[in-house]
């Protein structure tokens, strides 16, 4: 038996979907256990492109059995189009995909809260994917969420989103939106769970045995630590725990048990919305800028881009416990003559770690750059550590050796056999 989780160590993007996919073979369970559809994961393989926000991006693995736990917020929306944009691809998910009755709905006053708060704050706006995540984690907390469990009592149902709606158009009207009406809501939601009722299964029992029984878990994180609501950079966060442990609450999964932690890391650093990125590349005129430059899987926005910082990662391994990384889009540094790496940080002249210093602080702090020589080479058809060149090897070494882990896995390309396997 084998548990193991995969967690992004930067801010998100690291190429958490298509590590998954690549290990789900050899899985029995792939689950998500934290965030929402905020998260945006791209799968390319045999079956095609996929940008995959609620469904485990382990589930193309026709043996795989996918789990979203109770940690998970859900718009059923997304959800229902995932299920019927798998289903037509040929992947097949009746039958091996189980959705916790336990997991929160998104409704659509949390996303118009989400737009209405984020217009309210202005230029101190966090640039949330305004899919209502914010929101919806606030009502779990506060005991006013609606979880699928509730949509089998119709009754407690009714007089509970009644009082919601009553509640939040107070709300939004103070803010200047539009109200909602009950009866729409009701009837789209009722119709939503009529579709997805299929899919739900309490969880606990099919965990409970799966362990006992020795099966394989892969779980699959949202967002990366650095959006952590506690350890990331507050206020700049999501709204749910983005390290391992989030994965006992939100599957169910004793935390005895997540032995195997896989850090995914980019080969440099990106960021989407609004907060401190360290070793940020402002000139967006510059090679390198254009080089590192993407485009967010959900919200389709340009992607804030910076040199690699080992601080973050080093920071990363030790409160997740990373076990091995996995090195993603190596095959981008290709053509930089000199790559610069952020090894720390000073403040006043005194070594600073990032857990020292608030979000405010992080764009006050010195960053201590190591200059790497880079490489001419295209690496993308590399398929062992050997073939690559030298310089990208000595990368690679001075990674590890800073963040406190080895690199096991080298992405060189987005797709799934573009992947260097380490021995
Ligand atoms: P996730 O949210 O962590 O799953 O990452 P995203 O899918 O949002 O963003 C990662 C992007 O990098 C996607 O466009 C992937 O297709 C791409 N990608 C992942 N690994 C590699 C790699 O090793 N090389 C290259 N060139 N692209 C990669
Ligand atoms: P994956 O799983 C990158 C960011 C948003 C914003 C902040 C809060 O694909 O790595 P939210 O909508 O969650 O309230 O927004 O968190 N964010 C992500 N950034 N990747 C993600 O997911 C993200 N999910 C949320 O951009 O800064
Ligand atoms: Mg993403």
């Amino acid at each position: 038996m084998s548990v193991t989780a995969v967690i992004g160590s930067q801010w998100g993007d690291e190429g958490k979907g298509k590590v998954v996919d690549f290990l789900a073979e050899r899985m029995d369970y792939v689950a998500r256990f934290n965030g929402g559809n905020n998260a945006g994961h791209t799968v390319i393989n045999e079956f095609g492109t996929f940008k995959i926000h609620l469904v485990p991006s382990g589930i193309f693995a026709k043996n795989t059995v996918g789990l979203i736990g109770g940690g998970v917020v859900i718009d059923p929306q997304v959800l229902i189009e995932e299920i019927e944009m798998l289903n037509k691809a040929g992947i097949g998910v009746d039958g091996r995909l189980w959705v916790s009755p336990r997991s929160h709905l998104i409704m659509p006053y949390h996303k118009i809260l989400d737009g209405l708060y984020e217009e309210a704050k202005g230029a101190g706006a966090t640039g949330t994917t305004r899919r209502g995540i914010g929101p919806v984690f606030a009502d779990k907390v506060s005991y006013n969420g609606i979880r699928w469990s509730d949509f089998a009592r119709e009754d407690i149902l009714t007089a509970r989103l009644k009082m919601q709606i009553e509640l939040k158009n107070k709300i939004i009207n103070a803010l200047g939106g539009r109200s909602l009406k009950f009866e729409e809501v009701f009837t789209t939601y009722r119709g939503y769970y009529e579709k997805v009722k299929p899919y739900i299964r309490e969880l606990f029992s099919l965990v409970q045995d799966g362990l006992k029984e020795n099966k394989n878990f892969l779980l699959e994180q949202a967002m990366g630590t650095f959006l952590d609501t506690d350890w990331g950079t507050y206020p700049f966060v999501t709204a749910s725990t983005t390290i391992p442990s989030a994965a006992s609450a939100g599957l169910g999964i004793p935390p005895k048990y997540i032995t195997n932690v896989i850090g995914v890391t980019k080969a440099y650093t990106t960021r989407v919305g609004a907060g401190p990125l360290p070793t940020e590349i402002k000139d967006t005129k510059s090679e390198v800028y254009k080089k590192f430059g993407e485009v967010a899987a959900t919200t389709g926005r340009v992607r804030r881009v910076g040199w690699l910082d080992l601080e973050i990662v080093k920071t990363a391994v030790q409160l997740s416990g990373v076990t091995k990384l996995c090195l993603t889009k190596l095959d981008v540094l290709s053509g930089l003559d000199e790559i610069q790496v952020c090894m720390g940080y000073k403040l006043n002249g005194v070594d600073m770690r990032y857990a020292d210093v608030d979000s405010y602080g992080l764009d006050e702090v010195e960053l201590v750059y190591r200059k790497a020589k880079g490489w001419k080479e295209d690496i993308s058809k590399a398929r062992s550590f050997d073939e690559l060149p030298a310089q990208a090897k000595d990368y690679v070494k001075m990674i590890e050796e800073s963040a406190g882990a080895p690199v096991k896995w080298i992405g060189v390309g987005p797709e799934r056999e573009a992947t260097i396997r380490r021995k």
